[in-house]
């Protein structure tokens, strides 16, 4: 059991640690909301906890792109029911179409996962036909470097700067809810009624 707000601040780093780096923990897939009521499983790709940062891989032509623009509220909300844990974490989001983040993530991505980018037209997208979007010859196929360089301009990263951290667990003998803010000292916390 989790006793002081100390252990619980720790234990949503370390949970969220978890969700960007192992793909099968519940937390690498939240879902992401936008201030416009729409929301998204997304993949969680990094958290920097010194930055209070939560970093996403999106297609730049997406809706919700458009919604957040260089800075609005977003929030992101992580259940794992192994953890029997709840994070809602709010914040700013902003998309970084070029700029050292949105680079270095493409740099970082198989050329698998950058054809996803290749779509011809923007995810959601009217279409006659039930359709991948991408075009036919990179259908089922491990494309080259230079076969998917041109994705690169449809590629943009979501990068949310964290303010609010809302940490609940859940136990037989008890629940226990803790919120978190962010200020210069960095996280200062509350126990609050599940
Ligand atoms: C398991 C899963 C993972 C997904 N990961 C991402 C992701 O990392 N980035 C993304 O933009 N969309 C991802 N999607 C698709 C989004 O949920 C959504 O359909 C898409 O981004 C549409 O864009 P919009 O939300 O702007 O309308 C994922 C969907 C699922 C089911």
């Amino acid at each position: 059991m989790i006793d002081t707000l100390d252990e619980a601040i720790a234990d949503i780093v370390h949970q969220l640690e978890r969700g960007a780096s192992q793909r099968k923990s519940a937390m690498h897939t939240p879902v992401v909301a936008t201030q416009d009521a729409d929301q998204r499983i997304m993949v969680l790709r990094e958290f920097d906890a010194e930055q209070r940062l939560l970093r996403f891989h999106t297609d730049a032509r997406s809706p919700k792109c458009a919604t957040i623009g260089e800075g609005d509220p977003v929030s992101v909300l992580f259940y794992d029911s192994d953890t029997k844990t709840q994070i809602r974490a709010r914040g700013n989001g902003r998309i970084e179409h070029y700029g050292p983040a949105a680079d270095a993530a493409w740099e970082a991505s198989t050329t698998f996962a950058r054809r996803c980018y290749l779509a011809q037209d923007a995810p959601g997208a009217v279409s006659d036909e039930g359709t991948s979007g991408l075009p036919e010859w990179a259908e089922g196929i491990q494309p080259s470097e230079d076969q998917v360089a041109p994705a690169r301009e449809n590629f943009a990263v979501l990068l949310v700067t964290l303010d609010r951290l809302d940490w609940l667990y859940l136990a037989n003998s008890g629940h226990r809810r803790a919120v978190f803010t962010a200020g210069k000292q960095g996280w200062s916390g509350n126990w609050a009624v599940p």
